[in-house]
C-alpha cells in the first residue's frame, strides 16, 4: 500500500473513532501543509521547532523538508494510532528517516507540555473550532508561552465554519463558537504578522501567522 493510502486509512479510522480531536476526514492537502510550514521553510537555523497535532505527518513532511542543519523537531500528538504511524514513517519513509535522529515524538496533549520560550517556530494542526472556548484559550496560551521572543507560530482554521455552524446551531453552540472566535482574536492581537488564504484546500482554510513580541531569532547569513 502506498504511504498516502496508508495515511488516508489511518486518518479516516480516527475521524470516525475520535472526531472531536481529529477534526478532519483526510490529512491536510499540500497547499495547506506548505502554508503551515512557511516559517520553517524560511530558514535561519539552528532552531527548535514544535509541531502540534501532526496526525499522519502531512505537514510534518514539509517541515522536515525545510529543516536547516542543527534544527530539532518535537512532535506533540495525543492520538496513539497517529503516534504509531509517525513512528513507522520515521523508521521507513526516506524523507522522515533522514530527520529521525533530531525528531522527538511526545505522546501527550499539548496542554501537558511545560516550559517557557522553548521554541523558535510552532506549527499547529489542531482543529480549534471543535474545542470548547476555554480549551482553545488554554491551548493558544500554552503555545504562546512555549514560543521564544521573536519566534513565529502558525495555525489554521477552515474558512467560514463558525458563521455557518452558528446559523444552524442552538444558543449554547453559538456561545461556544463566539468564545472560540474571541480566543483566536485575543491570541492574534499584537502578534499577527499575516495570514494565508488557502483556496485549493477542501474546505478552504485560513493560516494565521503570529510573532511573539521581542527580539527575532538571529537569521543565518546569505
Ligand atoms: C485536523 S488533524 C491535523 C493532522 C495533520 N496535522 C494534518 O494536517 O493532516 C488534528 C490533529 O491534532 C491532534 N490533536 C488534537 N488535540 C490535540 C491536543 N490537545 N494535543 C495534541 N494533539 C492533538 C489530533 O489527534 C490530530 O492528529
Amino acid at each position: 500500500m502506498s504511504q498516502r493510502l496508508a495515511d488516508y486509512r489511518v486518518f479516516l479510522g480516527e475521524f470516525v473513532r475520535s472526531f472531536h480531536s481529529t477534526g478532519a476526514i483526510l490529512p491536510s492537502g499540500r497547499s495547506l501543509a506548505r502554508a503551515l510550514a512557511r516559517h520553517v521553510r524560511q530558514g535561519g537555523g539552528p532552531r527548535r521547532i514544535l509541531e502540534v497535532g501532526p496526525g499522519t505527518g502531512a505537514v510534518t513532511r514539509w517541515i522536515i523538508d525545510g529543516l536547516d542543519a542543527g534544527d530539532t523537531l518535537d512532535l506533540v500528538e495525543l492520538n496513539e494510532s497517529f503516534v504509531r504511524r509517525l513512528q513507522e514513517r520515521l523508521a521507513s519513509d526516506p524523507l522522515f528517516r533522514a530527520a529521525a535522529e533530531r525528531t522527538t515524538i511526545h505522546h501527550k496533549p499539548i496542554e501537558e507540555i511545560g516550559g517557557e520560550g522553548t521554541y523558535d517556530v510552532i506549527v499547529s494542526g489542531l482543529p480549534l473550532n471543535n474545542f470548547a472556548a476555554e480549551n482553545v484559550r488554554e491551548i493558544l496560551g500554552v503555545m504562546t508561552r512555549l514560543l521564544r521572543p521573536g519566534g513565529t507560530m502558525s495555525f489554521f482554521e477552515y474558512v467560514g465554519v463558525r458563521p455557518l455552524r452558528s446559523l444552524v446551531s442552538g444558543a449554547a453552540e453559538r456561545k461556544r463558537l463566539r468564545g472560540v472566535s474571541e480566543a483566536i482574536a485575543s491570541a492574534r492581537r499584537g502578534r499577527a504578522i499575516g495570514r494565508d488564504l488557502v483556496l485549493p484546500n477542501v474546505p478552504p482554510a485560513w493560516v494565521h501567522h503570529l510573532r511573539s513580541p521581542g527580539k527575532a531569532p538571529a537569521q543565518a547569513a546569505g
